[in-house]
């Protein structure tokens, strides 16, 4: 499939936009100070914590790193929203603070409606849920600040 090129200028801190990449939904989430911040505080708690394993696409190098993106634009997630259980589509949830059949003091991610893997804001999957690994960082690079390009 051909790369495609997203604009990433209209996407605001704390919300995410979805693109089509060979046929599957690429996430771009733009992650606030506090969703940054709180990732390393979950390393514990997650299966795949450096990303070693991969679902269908092996974790690019500059995206095995605590944030998984690149180092342009840290805040910037590129994943493919595909669950890695049994490729069910994940919804977002960036709401903050502890809520039923969530982790603890959640501070947003992704959950998975067919069996319940829940996923931090980097896309990394929590211990003992379905989902074996986390979901898959695509190759993508930045034309510019506001351009990147996927595949
Ligand atoms: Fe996502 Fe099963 S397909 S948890």
């Amino acid at each position: 499939g051909a790369p495609v090129e997203a604009d990433i200028s209209d996407i605001a801190p704390g919300t995410m936009k979805v693109v089509e990449w060979r046929g599957k939904p690429v996430w771009i989430l733009r992650r606030t100070p506090e969703m940054m911040a709180s990732l390393a505080k979950l390393d514990a708690e997650m299966a795949d914590p450096a990303s070693d394993k991969f679902y269908q696409i092996d974790t690019p190098a500059y995206a095995k790193n605590a944030t998984r993106s690149r180092a342009e634009h840290k805040e910037v997630l590129v994943v493919v929203g595909i669950c890695s259980h049994l490729g069910c589509s994940p919804s977002s949830r960036f709401a903050t603070g502890a809520q039923p059949s969530l982790p603890d003091d959640w501070a947003g991610g992704f959950i998975c409606p067919c069996h319940g893997s829940t996923f931090d804001l980097a896309a990394r999957v929590f211990k003992n849920k379905p989902a074996p690994t986390n979901l898959d960082v695509p190759p993508y690079m930045y034309l510019s600040d506001t351009r990147i390009v996927i595949g």
